[in-house]
């Protein structure tokens, strides 16, 4: 099921996103995106034992869609659920009204480029250096989809 995110989900959604990102967010910025960014959109996936398996935040700015983050716990990737949410974020921006999605992605993700690919999105440009973290840069594709 795919339900909207809570602050009460919060900590299992931490979890995974530390799991999945050396620059992870932290509980303040899923504070921000649930309760105060007004173009925001955050949802979770839950299985059938009521367990967060996976999230995505999409920013919804007028004709402009953005994917601000997605991932699907460790333990669960490849099952399908990172599409089922990629889906459901398509769906929405169609709903508001929204003509492109867009995304950066690191370059060396293969799996979520794949991903995005499959989905009908294209390479647009290379951001160089677009990702910095202690020193350590990489660079990004943005990739669009036109909806
Ligand atoms: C990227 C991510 C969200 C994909 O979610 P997922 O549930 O594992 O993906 P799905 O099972 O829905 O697979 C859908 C498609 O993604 C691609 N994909 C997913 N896992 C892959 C893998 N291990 N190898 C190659 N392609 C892969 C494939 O195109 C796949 O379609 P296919 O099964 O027909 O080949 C997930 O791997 C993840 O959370 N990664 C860590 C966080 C992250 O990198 N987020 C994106 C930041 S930009």
């Amino acid at each position: 099921m795919i339900r909207e995110m809570l602050e009460s989900d919060i900590d299992a959604v931490l979890e995974i996103e530390e799991d999945c990102f050396v620059d992870a967010w932290n509980y303040n910025h899923f504070v921000y995106e649930i309760m105060f960014n007004p173009y925001s959109s955050v949802w979770v996936l839950e299985n059938e034992e009521n367990e967060i398996v996976g999230y995505v935040d999409l920013w919804m700015m007028f004709e402009r869609a953005e994917i601000a983050n997605i991932a699907i716990r460790k333990d669960q990737q490849g099952k399908g659920f990172g599409l089922m949410l990629m889906q459901h974020i398509e769906q929405l921006a169609r709903e508001g009204m929204c003509e492109t999605i867009s995304l950066e992605v690191r370059v060396s993700n293969k799996n979520a480029i794949n991903l995005y690919k499959k989905c009908g999105f294209e390479i647009i440009n290379v951001k160089k250096g677009y990702y910095r973290w202690h020193g350590v840069s990489e660079d990004g594709y943005f990739m669009m989809k036109g909806i």
